[in-house]
């Protein structure tokens, strides 16, 4: 921990790339797939909700992140940190805990989850209201794991203003959290593109420096493109960055930000989409294939105009012999430049 900061200080290119917790879509098959392609450095799970001083069993954390029975790595050898949700400190110390005895890489915490069901339990951004919990919260899952395990937590700017946000980091720092992803945005704020506030990040380093403090900050939200990236680091200040519906628009898009290699052809998604079913077959949740390539190919569209076409055609089937046959018989059109024909092909036996 304390070499990587020493050399993101030391070297202005150097970055981290963590691939974003993307709750009901970024499981551990496609953490694999993506982690795969190169560039990322880290990667944090989905959320596990802990509530009602319940510590959980090993399976639910096995089952979240398979990675921990791999030394907490995906097979391509990228860490895995696991994301709790939650209010209770005591229990989500416990959890915690567990969690860096099965082998996760640090633990994170989530308190930028918007959901509804989620904020009205006392969990995700709701407790951005509450800067005192928050303290209490982190000092106690400090208090639970060893030191030289990374304490992370994941907030927006703020609940419905981010006037409130260098309380919310205090609250963090002194709680003893080693590093903090800020995604840019404000709860209320949703999702809305135009919404990214990135320069409040930089704020907030800016007093953290004037104050003479030295903290790992990660910025978050709205990176589609290497000129996002680029962009982002400018008006936050940030060297490192995570990257969420991005990386799934442009799976290789950690590896085009470092520069490690072009934009994946189209060509090489439909590929990756076939060996996404491979991939699923082996986590034995093959049953999902259809329906996760329907969502998969939707999120595509931004960055793949083909992904659109290949969405309309295929939406009916439900299947995932049938999807598979379907792709695998796109991919031979695609090669062979008949696209158009498959299409007719399609439409005729649907
Ligand atoms: C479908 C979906 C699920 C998400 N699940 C989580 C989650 O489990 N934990 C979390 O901290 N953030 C979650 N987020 C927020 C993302 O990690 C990220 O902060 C947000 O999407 C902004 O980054 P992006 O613009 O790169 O996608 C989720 C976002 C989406 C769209």
């Amino acid at each position: 921990m304390i070499t990587v900061l020493a050399s993101a200080a030391a070297d202005p290119l150097y970055m981290r790339l963590v691939l974003a917790p993307l709750e009901g879509v970024m499981d551990h098959t496609v953490r694999e797939l993506l982690t795969d392609l190169g560039g990322y450095d880290l990667c944090i799970t989905e959320f596990l909700r802990v509530s009602n001083k319940q510590l959980l069993p090993p399976r639910t954390f096995y089952q979240l992140a398979p990675e921990l029975e791999n030394q907490g790595l995906t097979p391509c050898g990228v860490p895995v940190r696991l994301q709790l949700l939650g209010s209770d400190p005591d229990t989500l110390a416990m959890n915690a805990q567990r969690a860096i005895e099965l082998g996760s890489h640090g633990i994170d915490l989530n308190l930028g989850c918007p959901a509804k069901t989620v904020n009205k339990n006392k969990g995700g951004a709701v407790l951005l209201k509450e800067p005192e919990l928050i303290h209490s919260a982190v000092r106690s899952m400090r208090s639970a794991i060893p030191s030289h395990k990374t304490l992370s937590v994941k907030i927006r700017l703020g609940w419905d203003t981010p006037d409130h946000v260098h309380e919310i980091v205090d609250a963090i720092i002194q709680a003893g959290a080693d590093e903090l992803t800020i995604h840019a945005r404000t709860k209320e704020d949703g999702y809305k593109a135009e919404a990214i506030k990135w320069h409040y990040i930089a704020q907030v380093k800016q007093r953290l420096a004037k104050e003479g403090k030295q903290f790992s900050i990660i910025a978050n939200g709205e990176i589609w493109n290497k000129e996002d990236a680029l962009k982002c680091r400018e008006l936050s200040a940030c060297n490192d960055l995570m990257i969420g519906r991005g990386a799934l628009a442009t799976p290789n898009l950690a590896a085009v930000v470092a520069g490690i290699s072009d934009k994946m052809s189209w060509l090489a998604v439909v590929e990756m989409i076939l060996n996404y079913r491979k991939v699923q077959v082996i986590g034995s949740k093959g049953h999902h294939y259809s329906s996760r390539v329907k969502q998969w190919l939707s999120q595509m569209r931004q960055s793949y105009p083909q992904a659109n076409e290949l969405f309309f055609t295929i939406k009916r089937i439900k299947k995932t012999d049938d999807m598979q046959a379907a792709i695998e018989s796109y991919l031979e059109a695609l090669v062979l430049d008949k696209v158009d024909l498959w299409q007719q092909r399609m439409k005729i036996s649907s």
